[in-house]
C-alpha cells in the first residue's frame, strides 16, 4: 500500500472509533495535516450527528468549515470528547513528536482538554527511540536566539523554520540530532526556556490509543 492509502486506512478507523463515541452534541478536537486531512474527509459523513468540533489551525478549521461542519471556538465548546491527530514520530509508549506542520501548540492544548487523544499514524512514524525527526519548538519571536543558545546547551542543534510564522504568530526551531531517551524530562526542561511557547514532545500527555496503518493492516495500540 502507498503511504497515503495507509493514511486514508487510518483515518477510516478512527472515525469508525469516534462513530461508537457518539452522544448528544459530541464536540470532537480536530488535528492537522496529510492524516487528519483524510479524518476530516470521513468527518464530512457523520456532520449532522455531531455537536461540532475544534480544530487545531486555521487549515483544518477551513477545511471543516468547507464541509459544513460546524467549527467552534475552545472557549465557548462544551466538552471534547475526542481529540484524532496524526503525529511525525510514535514510540510504542504512544509518546509523540509534533509539529511539523507548526500547529503544534493548539494541538497540545485541545490534546490537553480532550478526554480521549487518539493518535492516527501510518508505520514509517513508529520508532524505537524518538529523536530523528527534529523537535519542534514554538518560541516568541525576540526570544529566538536565546532559545537556541539554551536548546545547544541540552545537546541539540536547532534550526530556525525560514519563513514559518504559526497561527499564533511565533517562528518554530527545529530541534535536530537529539536522542530523546527521556522524552517526559525533556518535554519539561524544555518548557522551562524562557521565551518557549510549547514544544512538539507529546510525552506527558501521549496519546490514549494509536491506529497505525501497516501493510498487513491496520492495528491499534494502547499505552
Ligand atoms: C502538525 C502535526 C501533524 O500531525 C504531523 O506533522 C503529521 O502530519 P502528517 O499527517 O501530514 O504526516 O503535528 O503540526
Amino acid at each position: 500500500m502507498t503511504q497515503d492509502e495507509l493514511k486514508r486506512a487510518v483515518a477510516l478507523t478512527a472515525y469508525e472509533y469516534v462513530e461508537t463515541l457518539l452522544e448528544d452534541d459530541t464536540i470532537i478536537g480536530v488535528g492537522t495535516g496529510s492524516t487528519t486531512n483524510f479524518f476530516i474527509a470521513e468527518l464530512g459523513k457523520i456532520k449532522h450527528r455531531i455537536g461540532g468540533t475544534v480544530a487545531s489551525s486555521d487549515e483544518s478549521a477551513r477545511r471543516l468549515k468547507e464541509l459544513g461542519i460546524p467549527v467552534y471556538d475552545l472557549n465557548s465548546a462544551g466538552p471534547v470528547a475526542v481529540y484524532v491527530d496524526g503525529a511525525d514520530e510514535t514510540n510504542k509508549h504512544l509518546q509523540l513528536i509534533k509539529g511539523g506542520g507548526a500547529a503544534l501548540t493548539r494541538e497540545k492544548i485541545i490534546a490537553a482538554v480532550a478526554t480521549e487523544f487518539v493518535c492516527i499514524a501510518d508505520e514509517s512514524k513508529m520508532v524505537g527511540v524518538l529523536g530523528k525527526f527534529p523537535l519542534p519548538i514554538e518560541v516568541i519571536p525576540m526570544a529566538r536566539s536565546h532559545v537556541a543558545r539554551q536548546l545547544v546547551l541540552l545537546g541539540g542543534d536547532p534550526v530556525y523554520r525560514e519563513g514559518c510564522i504559526t497561527d499564533n504568530g511565533n517562528h518554530i526551531l527545529d530541534l535536530y540530532n537529539l536522542e530523546i531517551l527521556d522524552p517526559r524530562s525533556l518535554e519539561q526542561q524544555i518548557n522551562q526556556i524562557t521565551g518557549v511557547v510549547c514544544n512538539g514532545l507529546f510525552a506527558i500527555r501521549g496519546a490514549d490509543r494509536l491506529i497505525l496503518g501497516t501493510n498487513s493492516g491496520v492495528k491499534t495500540y494502547l499505552p
